[in-house]
């Protein structure tokens, strides 16, 4: 059993429906989760946490969703050591931004791999033009994304 945490950043609550729609597949599995969408610096270093999932989207012009502004902000201030974490990364946002796409995403991903956290499995950006629902497109990946997790504990 292991307890996941997941981190939301939303405007408009897609992001948190997948955080939602991820519950019952980790419980499947036996596993617990935690959701937030008011996510701090600490949720990263809390030793209950044996992985971080984000599901955050883009908002503005490439900008994040306000609620998840002081988190990323602080985390680029204090700059902490991440090399313990194992994350997982969706990324909501829409093509029809071309510039811009997942742009948010793209932003954690960055600062996450500078501060040295582990991705686990591939980053998923979920396109609004494509997917009326954006949990229609996270429950395939998260299955793979559990047997990625699921295989590097048990190395
Ligand atoms: C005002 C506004 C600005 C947006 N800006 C971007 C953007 O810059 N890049 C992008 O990929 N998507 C952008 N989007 C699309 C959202 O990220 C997408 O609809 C997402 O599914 C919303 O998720 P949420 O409900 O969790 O906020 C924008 C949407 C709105 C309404």
């Amino acid at each position: 059993m292991a307890m996941i945490k997941i981190l939301v950043g939303t405007v408009y609550g897609s992001a948190r429906e997948v955080a939602d729609a991820l519950e019952p597949i980790f419980a499947a599995k036996g596993h617990q989760v935690e959701i937030s969408e008011d996510p701090e610096v600490s949720d990263l270093s809390d030793s209950r946490y044996q992985a971080v999932l984000i599901s955050c989207s883009t908002s503005g012009s490439g900008d994040f969703p306000p609620n998840f502004i002081p988190f990323y902000r602080q985390l680029d201030q204090q700059r902490p050591t991440l090399s313990h974490l194992r994350y997982g990364l969706i990324a909501l946002g829409d093509s029809a931004y071309d510039q811009t796409f997942c742009e948010a995403g793209s932003k954690i991903e960055r600062l996450f791999g500078q501060l040295g956290a582990n991705r686990v499995g591939q980053r998923l950006d979920i396109d609004a033009s494509e997917h009326f629902q954006a949990s229609e497109a996270a429950l395939p990946w998260a299955e793979r994304w559990l047997n990625h997790f699921e295989a590097e504990r048990s190395v």
